[in-house]
């Protein structure tokens, strides 16, 4: 018998696989149909910072047009989104009466303005933790990494004041040394970091000669992104991690655990093969477990972290020279 039970930012998980903050999210019918094929919490579709401005502008004044982030919010706007931010505080109020497992409210966040009162609305509509996908790609050539950094920790630290449940904050892959800033995150009180979120694609069109939107979900091969900032992470803060990014199998989430973190996200593979496929992850990981003998994740969690190896630096190059030299 394994015990698949697991600590997640102050949350107590009936298993590791939580469904990641998209449209498989959005109603209460599709919470429940992950809670029925088995996820250990769920993080809610985000809510993204322009239908707050959206809102505000407009019950400031409803003739003041979208003068922020214009792309974005003149898609938003389009789209007339269906879940503006009180129906967001209705899905986590409603939510939070159907289901059992932990229920996590996401915001999508590009500046550090708009969050102080909304995440607190957020808290008392029942919540048990706040993720904020904190993601903006520059596109200032002269911007610096120490500024695009700072950015980041002002939204963080703005979001925490007054919040009590916990704050997981999720990044992108793309930092000179992202465990520098994760620490900084880990400073500022936060309770545990997603690595990664994965960024919008851009293609291009060879026949129309027009951009176009790259592929959605990401590929399998994508999955050892993450695995050695966990493994060289994992004993170095007090945060929580969930593995994210291109997981599709129980072993997949296996080798997460093993590299260090504490629960895993899963969006892509459920996309692909519908929610149900959370079961068949879940049996896998179980009979990985009991092959290997391991009663628990505790047994193996941070097994192959490199907080074991004194050099991780040597290690590291040793592998990618064997690597190299395999290949000639
Ligand atoms: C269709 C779709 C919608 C998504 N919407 C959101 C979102 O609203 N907020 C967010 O933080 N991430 C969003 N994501 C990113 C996922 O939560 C996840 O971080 C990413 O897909 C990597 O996980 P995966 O490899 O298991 O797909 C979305 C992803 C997809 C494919």
């Amino acid at each position: 018998m394994t015990r698949l039970a697991t600590q997640y930012a102050g949350l107590s998980l009936a298993n590791p696989f939580i469904v990641s903050s998209s449209s498989l999210t959005n109603t209460i019918e599709k919470i429940h149909r992950c809670e029925e094929a088995g996820a250990g919490a769920v993080v809610l579709k985000s809510l993204f910072e322009e239908q707050i401005y959206e809102e505000r502008v407009r019950a400031a004044d409803p003739d003041l047009g979208m003068t922020y982030h214009t792309e974005a919010a003149a898609y938003i706007h389009q789209m007339s989104m269906d879940l503006g931010p009180e129906d967001y505080l209705g899905l986590i109020r409603g939510a939070k009466k159907t289901a059992k497992i932990p229920v996590i409210a996401s915001l999508n966040c590009v500046s550090s303005e708009w969050w102080q009162d909304y995440a607190l609305r957020i808290q008392k509509a029942g919540a048990d933790a706040l993720e904020a996908n904190i993601g903006f790609l520059t596109h200032d050539p002269n911007a610096e990494s120490a500024d695009i950094e700072s950015r980041i920790l002002a939204i963080v630290q703005n979001l925490l004041q007054g919040l009590k449940i916990p704050l997981v904050v999720k990044i992108g892959p793309f930092f000179t040394n992202p465990m520098a800033l994760i620490r900084k995150i880990d400073r500022l009180g936060a309770a545990g970091v997603v690595l990664f979120n994965r960024f919008y694609q851009i293609d291009i069109d060879v026949d129309s000669l027009e951009l176009r939107s790259g592929y959605l979900l990401t590929p399998r091969e994508d999955v050892t992104l993450a695995l050695r900032w966990i493994a060289l992470l994992s004993g170095k803060t007090k945060l929580s991690i969930a593995g994210s990014g291109g997981i599709y199998s129980g072993e997949d989430a296996a080798k997460y655990l093993l590299a260090g973190a504490d629960a895993v996200q899963v969006c892509s593979a459920l996309y692909k093969h519908r929610v149900e496929h959370l079961r068949t992850m879940t049996t896998e990981l179980s009979s990985w477990m009991q092959k290997h003998d391991l009663a628990s994740l505790d047994k193996f969690r941070g097994r192959l972290s490199q907080s074991g190896h004194g050099d991780p630096a040597a290690w590291e190059r040793h592998q990618y020279i064997k690597a190299l030299v395999g290949l000639e």
